[in-house]
């Protein structure tokens, strides 16, 4: 089996119907009408939909102990597809919106990974993430909480949320808080957004790397800017097919960006709201874009060697491949 590595996937967005389920039952809670469709699957229709969906199924997520089950089946689903290192987007913002503090949620998320690495050998990290269109002010406070509580597993800071929400110059402060504590730095841009987005996010964000950045494709210099500079791109082929950001597969510009030199990594975003895993993420490289195995571990270790972990954890990665 190929061994693969997921540098872009939300945590709260990890967690399958099934599970969110379950949590609703040992909270207690009642899910909201309109939360699945007749097969049991997340409804959402466009981008919005889905964010309220998004919002819908983490409230159930309430208690360390269930942020510890999240990463814990997250990080095993994910192990049996062959991946060998992990990187979680949480979102502290919505582990308060169900009545959690900061370090209850990072407590629970690090003890489910700590137990996916003792029973799967699996390595997963955190990338703390603030929710763009929840404004400047409040991922300030995120950033100022993160670098509050250190922690050898958090090892980024990020932003998703609508792109379409706010200038990334608003968030210079937030990021600049988090990078100046030693944080490596991620965004989403050019995925509900044109190039003007990513250029706007690289002019004024400390970010090494970029979730989906697909549209860049749309714009020969910034492909170079990209190239310059060093960023690696976060490609999420099955959720930019089922946010509608392209049609089908033959239109992605996966092998586009990757033959202009772009460094093109493989993640699944929110694997059950978008049907995917980290593994089908690779079956698809293999079957739309004709990747061989070889190109797959290149892939994984292009991943590997962009991750944000201490250069010992990379290097012990890099090891194995
Ligand atoms: N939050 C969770 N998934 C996201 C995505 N694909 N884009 C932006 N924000 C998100
Ligand atoms: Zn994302």
């Amino acid at each position: 089996m190929v061994l693969k590595a997921e540098l872009h996937a939300h945590l709260e967005g990890t967690a399958s119907p099934d599970l969110v389920k379950r949590l609703a039952q040992r909270n207690s809670m009642n899910l909201p009408d309109g939360l699945f469709d007749a097969e049991g699957n997340y409804r959402w229709a466009t981008f919005l939909e889905f964010l309220k969906a998004y919002d819908l199924a983490s409230a159930v997520i309430k208690t360390p102990l269930d942020y510890r089950d999240v990463t814990y089946e997250y990080l095993k689903q994910c192990a049996s597809e062959g991946a060998i290192y992990v990187e979680v987007m949480s979102s502290p913002d919505h582990a308060a919106m169900a009545g959690m503090g900061y370090q209850d949620h990072l407590d629970g998320i690090i003890s489910g990974i700590e137990d996916a690495e003792k029973d799967f050998g699996i390595i997963g990290r955190i990338i703390v993430t603030c929710v763009r269109h929840l404004g400047p002010e409040q991922a300030v406070n995120v950033a100022r909480q993160t670098v509050a509580a250190p922690h050898p597993y958090v090892v980024g800071f990020g932003m998703g949320g609508d792109e379409n929400a706010h200038h990334p110059s608003d968030f210079s402060k937030a990021f600049h808080i988090a990078h100046d504590a030693g944080l490596s730095c991620n965004v989403h841009a050019g995925e509900m957004a044109g190039p003007e987005s990513i250029i706007a996010a690289l002019d004024h964000l400390p970010v090494q790397r970029i979730g989906h950045c697909v549209r860049a494709i749309e714009d020969p210099y910034l492909i170079s800017r990209l190239i310059d500079e060093d960023i690696t791109l976060e490609v999420c082929p099955g959720s930019n097919i089922a946010l509608g950001v392209y049609p089908d597969f033959r239109t992605h510009p996966f092998l586009k960006l990757r033959d202009a030199g772009c460094k093109v990594t493989l993640s699944s975003d929110d694997p059950p709201f978008f049907h995917t895993t980290i593994g089908n993420e690779y079956a698809i490289a293999s079957r739309e874009f004709n990747l061989s195995d070889q190109e797959l571990s290149e892939i994984t270790k292009c991943s590997i060697e962009n991750a944000f972990a201490d250069q010992a954890t990379i290097d012990k990665l890099l090891a194995r491949l």
